[in-house]
């Protein structure tokens, strides 16, 4: 495996490959792996010959309360399991070669991006999207590797790759979770031991979603109202949303059909944690 900090070289590995016939496969991260990332780039080593892994805590998708400085950076340990599932390129650049001086742009998938954790993040996913776009330019990737975990981050990058013409297949792998269920999140570093034990409720109201909805319940207001039942049994988990939407447009659906995101959030201690799950709903 070799690190590239430079995005020129980046860019020039990537297309050597492609010319000669590789297929590319790249998995955006900011670091800190745990198995959800590990897992997108077994997918990628499975299905693509060239596997680029990019590492960068990218400063514009936080906002200025947010945890930019806090977020746990581990990138000895990163480089060593990345080489162990095989990656080939780890790129790491700096925030100066990716926001030199005079940087203006901005990326904005308006509508979905102003719902949900946009609406408490303002900003947030301009940033995402501005950052996921100037990688799909700098690696020019056959495949780009993301997490269901993150669901409506994956809704607005589709959107923005169907928008504005990127020709990356985007592969969306499902969530990865701990033993009792807990969704593996970087930010799961911040739970004491009471808040970790208490995270798992997320994870126990998505089931009584699914149960519900397995036993033919298809009203919104029915499924949330079971769902908070069962969190506000846990004092340390502060609920910030459950929403239960479409896929594509994140509308909210007050009766279920077709292809339903049944999302949340919710502040435990000083952790910001999201989970979801989707369903098809006949
Ligand atoms: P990060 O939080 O490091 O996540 C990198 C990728 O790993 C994302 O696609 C995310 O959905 C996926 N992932 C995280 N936890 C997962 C889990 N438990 N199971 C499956 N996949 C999981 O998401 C970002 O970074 C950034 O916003 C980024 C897209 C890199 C842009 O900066």
């Amino acid at each position: 495996m070799e690190t590239v900090r430079d995005m020129d070289r980046m860019r020039g590995l990537v297309e050597r490959a492609r010319a000669a016939g590789r297929v590319v496969g790249l998995v955006p991260t900011m670091g800190f792996f745990h198995e959800g990332h590990l897992e997108l780039m077994r997918r990628a080593r499975a299905e693509c010959d060239v596997v680029v892994v990019s590492l960068f805590v990218n400063p514009t998708q936080f906002g200025p309360a947010e945890d930019y400085d806090a977020y746990p950076r581990d990138f000895e340990r990163d480089g060593a399991l990345a080489e162990e599932v095989g990656v080939d390129y780890l790129f790491s650049p700096g925030a100066e070669q990716m926001y030199p001086e005079g940087f203006q742009t901005s990326v904005s998938v308006e509508e979905i991006s102003k719902v949900m954790c946009g609406a408490i993040r303002p900003g947030h996913f301009d940033g995402v999207a501005a950052v996921v776009a100037k990688l799909f330019n700098i690696i020019p990737a056959h495949k780009a590797y993301f997490g269901q975990k993150d669901a409506q981050q994956l809704v607005i990058i589709k959107r923005m790759a169907e928008d504005l013409n990127f020709p990356l297949e985007m592969v969306a792998v499902p969530t990865v979770r701990e033993e009792d269920g807990l969704a593996m999140s970087s930010r799961n570093s911040y739970l004491s031991q009471e808040e970790r034990r208490a995270a798992t409720v997320l994870y126990r109201s998505l089931e009584t979603a699914a149960s519900l909805i397995e036993s033919g319940a298809r009203n919104a207001e029915v499924i949330r109202g079971d769902m908070e039942k069962v969190i506000s049994t846990e004092a340390l988990v502060n609920l910030e949303y459950i929403v239960i939407c479409d896929n594509i447009y994140l509308q909210p659906l007050p009766e279920l059909s077709g292809e339903v995101l049944v999302a949340l959030a919710a502040r435990v201690g000083v952790a910001r944690l999201i989970d979801s799950m989707v369903f098809d709903v006949e």
